[in-house]
């Protein structure tokens, strides 16, 4: 690993994060609830309703073999496994979060077709071509080499296949308050701008097919959430089950340093999808 990939991983690590999900995710046999779980682990803004959006878009056969990069523990893999009929394999840096994603889908009966590998999303363990697409959700605001991660994506994917990206991304020159949720300091916080992804994308011989600019729902999502929170403070209730469970004791401040970035546009989430052209293609 390089010392950047284990900062990164120290940062997402987070001791206790297992028990934690169990004891809020099992129902009293010890089953686990797919309805509490798909609250907490899916770490990004717009949670299980975003994924599901990106899936219809990407569109595949039953059976085909769809890649997540840096999966977390593995919420969006098994999504797509259940919304798709497909193979999804997950890989992600951070150990912990590998093996908690393979625990939850083995007890949620989606380990036939969810696999989960550790390493990095810069230099991949897997064939060229062996994916019909790949989707990366929040993942490049930790990489700083963003030609090279679609350098690698590019590689592992199948002419014609569909490259769904969903990055928290820079609107202009200004940076948000730290902490935020995928970073501690701007140590391993690299956000670009829409066109340097699509200027890498394209660099790896990647079509530009759409982009959406995700602010405005991002802001309902976040204030959502925000206000779910102050309802159960003010009733006295623990909070409900949510993404902030995954990001430690101080969740709150960086889910605020967040929003207020995403309020005063200085980040947004942004959807690209690139393709990779078939050989007789010409790159547009
Ligand atoms: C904010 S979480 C998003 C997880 C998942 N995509 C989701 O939406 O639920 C970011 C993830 O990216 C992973 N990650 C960061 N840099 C990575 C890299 N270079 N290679 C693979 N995974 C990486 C982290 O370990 C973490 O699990």
């Amino acid at each position: 690993m390089r010392e950047i990939e284990i900062h990164v991983a120290e940062h997402y690590g987070l001791k206790g994060l297992r028990e934690t999900i169990l004891q809020i995710a099992e129902d009293d046999q010890g089953r686990l609830r797919p309805d509490i779980l798909e609250n907490i682990d899916e770490f990004h803004i717009g949670g299980a309703e975003a994924t599901s959006r990106m899936l219809d878009a990407i569109g595949l056969q039953q059976g085909a073999r769809l890649l997540d990069v840096g999966c977390g523990i593995g919420g969006p893999a098994r999504r797509a496994a259940q919304q798709l009929a497909a193979r999804v394999t997950g890989l992600d840096l951070t150990e912990g979060y590998v093996a908690l994603a393979q625990e939850l889908s083995e007890r949620s009966g989606a380990a036939g077709q969810t696999e989960f590998v550790q390493g990095s999303a810069l230099e991949m363990p897997f064939e060229d071509g062996e994916f019909d697409a790949a989707m990366m959700l929040h993942v490049g605001m930790n990489i700083e080499d963003k030609p090279r991660l679609f350098a690698e994506v590019a590689r592992v994917l199948r002419p014609g296949g569909i490259f769904v990206v969903y990055d928290v991304m820079r609107l202009g020159d200004d940076q948000p308050q730290f902490p935020v949720p995928w970073a501690a300091t701007p140590a391993t916080s690299f956000l670009e701008a829409p066109h340097s992804y699509r200027a890498a994308g394209m660099a790896a011989g990647l079509q530009v097919v759409k982009e959406f600019d995700r602010g405005a729902e991002a802001e309902a999502f976040l204030q959502m959430m925000r206000a779910r929170a102050m309802e159960a403070q003010a009733a006295g209730r623990p909070p409900a089950p949510g993404i902030g469970m995954v990001m430690g004791a101080d969740a709150p401040v960086k889910l605020a340093n967040m929003a207020q970035a995403v309020r005063a546009r200085v980040v947004a989430p942004i959807e690209i999808h690139f393709r990779k052209p078939g050989p007789q293609e010409r790159l547009t």
